[in-house]
């Protein structure tokens, strides 16, 4: 975790906030273009957000922050009660939605989901390459950073209020993609449907904020053997490994708890994990929001 002190919070369209969190201690640990970090707010929640600065500034991040009208507390929080000068601890940042060389871009995003694209497209112009996006939302006005977008990089950003005008037609941008060019998407789930329907598997990368739905064989019980203490703990079928571990007494991270956030990650010394998570664990660890055990006992590094 690293501590920072909450500076600038303005609001950057109907609904979104972006904060300015400055490093408590000094600089704050480097990221690329498409990580996200997790925010233990106050009110014990975590929650994630894309970086959506500039990867050189080390004195801070950015976010911006959508209040989700069903928020189950993050978003809530953060628009009604977060103040400036609050220190709030932060995650490393974490990218499973890493910008590859390509020599062309074009970039997709839908509302909030331009909060990862932000520093992409940066990245792209000061390398050089060709890049272009297309930025989509219900109205202008509920789209952040469109006017910084568009000042900055003029025709090469297309904004489209999508009530007025539509939806763009992704099948015309397809067939007009350059050999070469590769398309980054992030935004709701019937944007990046679209988006899947009609780009090349090969050329998409999108940027995943719901879990793919997928089935399980039905939950067993099973133990969890913590390694550093000795201490077994039993995971009855009907709660998850984050839960029986947090009741017993430790503390892992969580935030999504549905397996696309990837703050809950835990090493597995033995035993085989049935992995359910949406974003591919590394080798040799696991997410236990979701993930569970596929034999009786698994022994995790806790
Ligand atoms: S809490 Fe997000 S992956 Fe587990």
């Amino acid at each position: 975790m690293q501590q920072t002190i909450v500076g600038a919070i303005e609001r950057v369209a109907e609904d979104v906030v972006s904060l300015v969190l400055k490093g408590a201690t000094g600089p704050l640990a480097p990221w690329e273009p498409g990580a996200h970090i997790d925010l233990a707010l106050p009110n014990w929640l975590t929650r994630q957000y894309s970086l959506c600065g500039d990867p050189a500034d080390r004195e801070s991040y950015r976010v911006a922050v959508r209040h989700d009208r069903l928020s189950r507390g993050g978003s809530e929080y953060i628009h009604r009660f977060l103040r400036q000068g609050r220190t709030l601890d932060v995650s490393l940042p974490r990218n499973h939605f890493p910008l590859l060389p390509a020599p062309e871009y074009l970039f997709l995003a839908g509302g909030i989901g331009i909060t990862p694209i932000l520093p992409m497209l940066r990245a792209a112009a000061a390398s050089g390459v060709p890049a272009s996006l297309v930025y989509m939302g219900q109205s202008r006005a509920s789209m952040p950073f469109a006017d910084e977008l568009r000042s900055r990089y003029g025709d090469r950003v297309r904004i489209i209020a999508t009530r007025e005008q539509g939806r763009p037609d992704f099948a015309a941008l397809a067939a007009a993609l350059n050999p070469g060019a590769v398309v980054y998407a992030c935004g709701p789930g019937p944007m990046l449907e679209a988006a899947e329907a009609a780009f090349p598997a090969g050329r998409l990368h999108a940027e995943l904020f719901r879990p793919v739905a997928r089935s399980f064989a039905p939950n067993t019980a099973f133990e969890a053997v913590c390694a550093r203490s000795g201490q077994t703990v039993q995971v009855p079928a009907d709660e998850s490994l984050l839960d029986a571990l947090t009741h017993a007494g430790y503390p892992v991270a969580s935030g999504c708890r549905e397996g696309v956030c990837g703050s809950c990650e835990i090493a597995v010394v033995d035993g085989e994990p049935e992995h359910r998570d949406a974003i591919g664990a590394p080798a040799g660890r696991m997410y236990a929001c979701v993930s569970r055990a596929l034999s009786p006992r698994l022994v995790v590094d806790l």
